[in-house]
């Protein structure tokens, strides 16, 4: 039982690693990441815990452009000092990861 599950778990891995390490996040790890987004951005997508406060959705938005604002945040070329604050503890990896994860949620 075991063994041919670990031998699925490899294949599962060869098959998604070469794609993981050109640009693809990890929607595993990424759930992990998007742990501190979702009180915020909450899930599904519409609840949060600042229900006067507008929090944009990124549930379901596409995987470059979650990439991209996260970067553009980071890099302070998109001003807001919430999202700042995010990204900038977060590694190139993490906002891969957490765009992998976040696309997964349609
Ligand atoms: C404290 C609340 C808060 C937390 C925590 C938070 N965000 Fe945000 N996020 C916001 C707000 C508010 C905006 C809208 C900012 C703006 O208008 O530019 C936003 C915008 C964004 C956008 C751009 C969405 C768009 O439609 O342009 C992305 C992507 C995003 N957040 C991802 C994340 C990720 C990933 C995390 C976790 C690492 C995170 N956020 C954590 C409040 C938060």
């Amino acid at each position: 039982m075991l063994n041919r599950l670990t031998i699925i778990g490899l294949l599962g891995l060869l098959a998604v690693l070469p794609v993981q390490a050109e640009m693809r996040g990890d929607p595993e790890e990424g759930r992990i990441i998007a742990y501190t987004c979702t009180g915020c951005h909450g899930i599904p997508f519409h609840v949060n815990v600042y229900p006067t406060y507008s929090v944009p959705r990124i549930g379901g938005q596409s995987y470059g452009y979650i990439v991209s604002s996260l970067k553009a945040y980071r890099s302070g070329e998109r001003r807001h000092p919430t999202m700042e604050a995010q990204a900038n503890t977060l590694s190139d990896q993490d906002i891969h990861d957490v765009a992998a994860y976040f696309v997964t949620l349609t």
